[in-house]
């Protein structure tokens, strides 16, 4: 199971467990990381870190030379109210990520998440009177478990509003800044190209991609903020007046691309042989120091009529830790109205060779919790 170094004990000290009531669905070592003090992307010398200040340097000089007065902040709470990360930003009712099988709700009640974007904090800031703002923090989303998803990761989010701009002027504004970021990143050659979005909070909605080694990547997503979320940022919008742009970025996919980063579960490594390899500023590629061989496990069962993937995931996570590295699905059959699914679970650990008996262990255990919390028929 996840051992606790002192250092990770240290980062502990806030536990905050009085904002949590019952009923919520957050496991607690996502909660005790979520109360962490030196969160990954503030962490000196660490790539998150890095890639954090890269980018917020570079925005923060593009929006300087348009006018100043840009807020920065890291340290915003993740704690944040349904209203503010879905309501206020227009996300639908029954959009996905209002479930819980996609969020971490604190309490029955569903009024308070882990925000599951930085975007969360964009109607409180222009209440409170910014117009201009880069944030980037920690965010949660239930997901897939292999080397690119984790349920914790680190987005960057910027807005910038404009007193007096027309429709064309706020569009133009937001790709030009983006796109001379992107090009002070990737280098000045880099091949960028706009391709469409969606997202509830703007229209018209864009994705940004670089053509890096080989292949289109995306980069950030961003657009003009609807009206109305400018309306519940306090702002009166009209044709040509408080009109803005909004992006946000993930903060793990670049420092992946940049840093030649082969699993996200390395960004949590404790291990001197990760660490000792970055210094604070600096873009080198990392060289791995060893891989350690993995182990399969399959696991099959029939699954009940309320049954969503996200739930083994995370049962599986909750054992095995960092120690597994995917967690995949193989096959699926109907036989009359019950369906059978089988799993296969990879387990490789980033920092030292796992023994069969220690395996063997862990995947009991998932066997064991599957039946007793899922409801599922092992086969
Ligand atoms: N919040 C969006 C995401 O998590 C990104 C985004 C931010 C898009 C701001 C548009 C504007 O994917």
């Amino acid at each position: 199971m996840r051992s606790m170094t002192l250092r990770g004990l240290f980062r502990r000290w806030c536990s905050g467990s009085s904002l949590r009531g019952s009923g919520g669905n957050i496991p607690d070592w996502i909660w005790e990381r979520s109360r962490f003090v030196d969160k990954l992307h503030v962490r000196h010398g660490h790539p998150l870190c890095t890639i954090r200040g890269m980018i917020e340097a570079e925005m923060l000089a593009g929006l300087t030379k348009k006018g100043g007065g840009v807020h920065v902040e890291t340290k915003l709470d993740p704690v944040v109210t349904s209203r503010q990360c879905f309501d206020e930003l227009l996300v639908g009712q029954d959009h996905p990520s209002r479930s819980e099988s996609d969020t971490y709700f604190l309490d029955g009640t569903k009024e308070r998440v882990l925000r599951t974007h930085m975007t969360a904090h964009d109607t409180e800031l222009l209440r409170k009177g910014a117009r201009r703002f880069i944030i980037s923090g920690d965010v949660y989303r239930r997901d897939a478990v292999d080397r690119s998803h984790y349920p914790i990761f680190h987005q960057m989010d910027g807005v910038n509003v404009f007193e007096r701009a027309n429709r064309k002027h706020v569009e133009d504004d937001l790709k030009e800044t983006l796109s001379s970021m992107a090009r002070n990143i990737f280098g000045k050659d880099a091949n960028i190209r706009w391709v469409p979005g969606s997202f509830p909070f703007t229209s018209p909605s864009f994705e940004m991609e670089i053509f890096w080694r080989g292949e289109w990547l995306e980069v950030l997503g961003c657009g003009e903020l609807q009206e109305q979320v400018l309306i519940h940022g306090g702002l009166v919008p009209t044709e040509t007046e408080n009109r803005g742009w909004a992006f946000g970025l993930g903060l793990e996919r670049l420092a992946m691309v940049l840093f030649d980063i082969p699993d996200i579960r390395l960004f949590w490594s404790e291990d001197e042989r990760f660490s000792s390899q970055f210094q604070d500023g600096v873009v080198q590629p990392f060289r791995p120091y060893s891989k350690y061989p993995p182990c399969y496990k399959d696991i099959a069962f029939w699954v009940p009529t309320r049954y969503h993937e996200n739930h083994f995931f995370e049962l599986v996570r909750g054992i095995a830790g960092d120690l597994v590295e995917s967690v995949e699905e193989i096959d699926k059959f109907a036989r009359g109205d019950r369906l059978s699914l089988c799993y296969r679970v990879v387990y490789r650990s980033m920092d030292r060779s796992l023994t069969n008996e220690e395996i063997d262990s862990l995947q009991d255990q998932v066997r064991a919790k599957s039946a007793a919390e899922l409801g599922v028929t092992l086969r």
